[in-house]
């Protein structure tokens, strides 16, 4: 979802934005711009790739020391040149880019329009832009202070971040909702969504807060709450390295990424899991062992793929810790007006940290009183500040914007979770809780055997890329897997994809199977397996195309199925993090073969922060 750069020092900041604004291509975008102030108030902006925005630049005046940048994901106005930010302020002197949504703009607009105001696009940020220059001159006051005006007349979510013709030694932004990271280099600052165009100027950051305004000068950093109030910048130390966000020899993030997650798996599970020990040690899982072993239900918040994770977490936690689980799309839970009683524990997931939906969420459920604990992949963002505590997954920036190596990073944390409340409430026997524990250790090693097979699965993806629908089936925690599979199949390859409960086909999918329809069965050993096996049969009578995940030394199942792909054995309870590579690899190849971005699948966001 958008993205915002910006930079004030003694760099050329056209080259410094531009890198940065690339480094953001993996939010999701439709077109991007620059403004650059050089005496002049220069503002490029283009529909389409960073790539068309820096091939329309070329032979342009970019000189400048101070600039804002921005990649735009339409929400309103069509993806064009005339909607992409930065917008420029009736007289022409303040540039702005906005990441977010002004609720009150249609409101804002008609007060604007009566006044005289004409707008050039169909954005929200332009009115918010003149409805901040209108407040600057009809108050004879300075920019800062009608921008605090204005933002506490605003309903919605923002990050912006202007520059004014006149003060060209000076940044102005503000938060609400929306991720903004401040880098503080040597006489100069870098401004971006998330750190990684920071990275490599300088590690200092400042997570700037909701509701604070930031001043910025090339060797100043002034931060205020929209009250005025000086406050004081909390410096944190990135821990990543630049490395981490780049393709190292792969062919998209999206490959790079699913490969490191044995590695990715076991930096989860470092320093926390000690399987010759025995021990689990969770530090913010600790400090609330006894409200969560005590509490009468868990509910798990998230979207998209860590919604999967969640429902896979709902499985073990009430297999392990007898708590009742709900799953919740963030979305329908915020506006549920759901009963949450004093002591509920809401889970948080969320690879960014950022997703609107999951933040407001969990501020609601907060306010009423629940403990909040995030399971959260960015160190520092939204979510994770406010969770009351949580576990991070420690599975290093994801680029992708199909999410992958987060994805079984989450189950590694829940399952740990999990396990450890099991053990300390008594509802998991030593004995069980040291297999799984033992169990938990061995899948790193057991996701790079899957991943041996990627050649085989490249080849299934050519046959089965024409495909024009799919389904994908398990049952008990290999359900949420063909959930999981089906989205990756649909985010990567645009094929129509339907995850279900094998036995629920029965009730609806079965009319769809033809010959011409590929089924994917996630079938290990489990105690379901020959039920799944028995619905293999009834889609194999109607003709359909079985692709089966089998263990090794199945050897009946693949009797059944026109292709297989074989996965090692594992105990139910962490098998989904084997179950899932298979599908995630066979998903990017079908994309692949397809011609299609994986890393950039159209309309979609990483980061969705906008509700
Ligand atoms: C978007 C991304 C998905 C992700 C979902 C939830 O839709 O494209 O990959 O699963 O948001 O995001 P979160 O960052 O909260 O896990």
């Amino acid at each position: 979802m958008c993205g915002i750069v910006a930079y004030i020092g003694p760099r050329e900041a056209y080259p410094v934005i531009l890198k940065g604004l690339k480094r953001l291509e993996y939010r999701g975008y439709d077109s991007s711009g620059v403004a650059l102030l050089n005496g002049d108030l220069n503002v490029y902006k283009k529909k389409g790739k960073v790539a068309e925005l820096e091939e329309m630049l070329v032979g342009k005046d970019v000189h400048s020391h101070i600039g804002i940048g921005h990649t735009r994901w339409a929400t309103h106005g069509e993806p064009n040149d005339r909607n992409a930010h930065p917008h420029i302020s009736g007289s022409g002197k303040l540039a702005m880019i906005h990441n977010g949504i002004i609720e009150n703009y249609a409101q804002l607009k008609q007060d604007l329009l009566r006044k005289g105001y004409t707008f050039k696009s169909d954005t929200d940020t332009e009115v918010l832009l003149n409805f901040i220059e209108d407040i600057k001159e009809n108050n004879n006051c300075p920019l800062e202070e009608a921008v605090r005006i204005a933002l506490k007349r605003i309903v919605g979510a923002y990050v912006i971040v202007l520059i004014d013709q006149e003060h060209p030694d000076t940044l102005i932004t503000a938060r609400k909702g929306s991720p903004l990271v401040i880098g503080i280099g040597k006489n100069e600052h870098f401004l971006a969504s998330d750190a990684s165009p920071i990275i490599e100027y300088t590690k200092e950051v400042v997570y700037v807060n909701d509701y604070e305004l930031a001043i910025i000068k090339a060797d100043e950093l002034i931060l205020k709450n929209l009250g005025n109030e000086r406050q004081t910048p909390f410096i944190t130390k990135l821990d990543m390295e630049l490395a981490a966000i780049e393709k190292g020899g792969y062919e998209h993030f999206m490959l790079k990424e699913i490969f490191e997650q044995p590695q990715t798996i076991q930096d989860c599970l470092r320093g926390r899991l000690d399987a010759n020990g025995g021990t689990i040690t969770m530090s913010g899982v600790s400090k609330y062992a006894e409200q969560i072993m005590n509490a009468n239900r868990i509910v798990m918040v998230a979207c998209g793929t860590s919604w999967h994770a969640g429902l896979v977490a709902e499985y073990i936690f009430e297999e392990l810790c007898r708590i009742n689980v709900e799953v919740e799309y963030a979305s329908e839970f915020r506006y549920r007006n759901p009963v949450i009683n004093q002591g509920d524990v809401i889970i948080a997931i969320s690879q960014s940290g950022e997703t609107a939906d999951t933040l407001v969420a969990i501020e609601n459920a907060k306010s009423k009183g629940a403990i909040i604990m995030g399971v959260v992949n960015v160190v520092g963002s939204s979510i994770a500040r406010i969770s009351d505590t949580g576990a991070y997954t420690h599975a290093g920036p994801e680029i992708g914007v199909a999410s992958t190596k987060a994805f079984t990073a989450q189950l590694a944390v829940l399952t740990m979770i999990a396990l450890k409340i099991g053990y300390e409430k008594g509802t998991i026997s030593h004995d069980r809780y040291l297999q799984l524990v033992r169990e938990l250790d061995a899948i790193p090693e057991k996701v790079a055997t899957v991943l041996l097979q990627a050649d085989n699965i490249r080849k299934l993806a050519e046959k089965y890329k024409d495909a024009t629908n799919c389904l994908y089936l398990g049952r008990g925690y290999n359900f949420p897997v063909a959930l999981e599979g089906a989205l990756k199949l649909k985010e990567i390859s645009y094929i129509h994809a339907e995850g279900y409960p094998a036995a629920e086909m029965k009730h609806g999918p079965i009319a769809l199977v033809d010959e011409n329809l590929p089924v994917v069965f996630i079938a290990t050993k489990d105690a379901y397996h020959e039920k799944v096996v028995s619905n293999m049969q009834e889609i194999k009578a109607r003709k359909g195309q079985v692709i089966a995940i089998i263990n090794e030394g199945d050897e009946f199942t693949p009797t059944l199925a026109d292709d297989v792909i074989v996965v090692p054995e594992a105990d139910e309870i962490v098998a989904p993090m084997l179950n899932c590579i298979p599908l995630q690899l066979l998903a990017y190849y079908i994309g692949v073969a397809k011609n299609f971005d994986v890393d950039k699948p159209r309309n979609l966001a990483k980061s969705v922060t906008v509700e």
